[in-house]
């Protein structure tokens, strides 16, 4: 097991940059995989939860070379290639790898079966089995379907009109996937924006999806995908780590270089801005059909703020370390119709608040989200990452601004989605001590 213990540190400064886009790596090698020719994707993030992707790809008959643990090269087998699994395909501890999976596989010839660790078995599988099943598929889980282990037998499936009842780029992209294999229009309408590296990587590629405002439409290709070459964006749910180490952290000035900008996924860096944090974008550009820029961010005076309604969606992921920043700032932080945090990797509204309150943090746990008043000195303490690689990384930022030391245990998981956490951190002037 890690541990990494924190001595808060007098400034962070420097250029730094982040690992490849999680979503959009292991899209990347699933959607190469149904290709025709052979995708070269680089700065892939080579983390545990992408390398469940490529190794369920595997099981499916799919060569992927690895160049280098970034570099890879999917020979793509076409739409209709994938070949019978020997086994069990393990998608570990990734989300995205079995609700994406799950709606490339209903549309096989082939049966299939998905597992993954005791984590992802506690996790809602209901919500992409009932609308595949609305599409004909046969499929079957613990508990009427709710839960994986998931077992798929080969159906015909036709397209369905779906409204998603929560704003989930996992359901979204998992119906599309499906409806490529369907006769008739599959069309899903979104209650949020949820990032959408699936539209533009499978629109791309030549499939037939097409997005109407909150409405998406995908059906069966009458031509081969493409295969593309792929660069994928630093990632700006681990940039967002650096960006609120640089906002409170005295006399700070990072820059982080090549971050992804997807306009569904900037929500954190415009929460921030709304809080006072002093960010701008530099050099913005685009790379593979996705917009890019580099991020800088300076110590700010942060003021506390409400959130909440369609902007969630486009920061999910970032709530316990923008929980970490709203303890540093004055006045009060709202944070409400985030339910959905109660069913990501831990229930992070309980894990951010049993955390956070052992460094002294005030912060109260609501149904939907979490209410934090600052500003708070923090006192270093011992704390858990749960196994749950944002609330060890958000712990760890938090350290950097509390009294005395923290000992983040557990830490070995932030390398699920930012290998190289911890150097980039101290590189930029963090006093980190990592024992593993
Ligand atoms: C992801 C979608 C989000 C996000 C997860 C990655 C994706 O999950 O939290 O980290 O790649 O599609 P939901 O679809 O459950 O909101």
């Amino acid at each position: 097991m890690t541990k990494i213990t924190i001595t808060p540190s007098s400034s962070l400064t420097g250029n730094c940059s982040v690992p490849g886009d999680k979503s959009i790596s292991h899209r990347a090698v699933m959607f190469g995989s149904i290709a025709e020719g052979e995708t070269h994707i680089r700065n892939f993030l080579d983390g545990g939860d992408c390398r469940s992707t490529i190794d369920v790809m595997r099981g499916l008959g799919v060569q992927v070379d690895v160049v280098s643990p970034t570099e890879l090269v999917v020979h793509g087998r076409g739409l209709d290639g994938l070949q019978e699994p020997a086994n069990v395909l393990d998608c570990g501890n990734s989300g995205t790898t079995i609700r994406l999976l799950t709606g490339l596989l209903v549309g096989q010839q082939f049966a299939t079966f998905l597992n993954g660790t005791a984590q992802i078995r506690r996790r809602p599988m209901g919500r992409i089995v009932r609308p595949l099943r609305g599409m004909g598929a046969d499929i079957m889980g613990r508990q009427m379907g709710e839960y994986a282990p998931l077992g798929i037998r080969p159906s015909r499936l036709r397209g369905l009109e779906y409204t998603m009842p929560v704003a989930s780029a996992q359901v979204k992209s998992c119906l599309l996937l499906a409806g490529l294999y369907a006769h008739g229009l599959t069309i899903v309408i979104e209650p949020g924006p949820a990032r959408d590296h699936t539209e533009r990587m499978l629109a791309a590629m030549g499939a037939p999806i097409a997005v109407y405002g909150n409405k998406i439409t995908s059906e069966r290709p009458q031509t081969p995908l493409k295969a593309l070459d792929i660069t994928v964006p630093g990632d700006i749910s681990s940039a967002a780590f650096l960006l609120v180490a640089g906002a409170i952290t005295p006399n700070s000035r990072i820059t982080v270089t090549g971050v992804g900008t997807n306009p569904t996924r900037t929500g954190i860096v415009e929460a921030l801005q709304a809080m006072g944090a002093a960010i701008t974008f530099a050099n913005e550009r685009e790379e593979g059909g996705e917009p890019v820029a580099d991020l800088v961010v300076t110590t700010s005076a942060l003021r506390g703020t409400t959130f909440g309604g369609e902007q969630i969606v486009t920061m999910i992921d970032e709530l316990p370390i923008l929980a970490v920043a709203a303890t540093q700032a004055e006045g009060r932080t709202v944070v409400r119709d985030a339910h959905e945090l109660r069913v990501k990797e831990t229930d992070r509204i309980a894990t951010t608040v049993s955390e956070l309150r052992k460094l002294g943090a005030k912060i109260e746990p609501t149904a939907d989200g979490f209410i934090i008043d600052g500003p708070t000195p923090l006192v270093g303490a011992p704390v858990e990452s749960h196994d749950d690689h944002r609330l060890a990384m958000a712990m760890t930022v938090a350290g950097l601004v509390a009294r005395g030391q923290t000992e983040v245990y557990g830490a070995e998981v932030t390398a699920d989605s930012f290998p190289g956490f911890e150097v980039t951190l101290q590189a930029l002037g963090a006093d980190l001590l990592v024992e593993r």
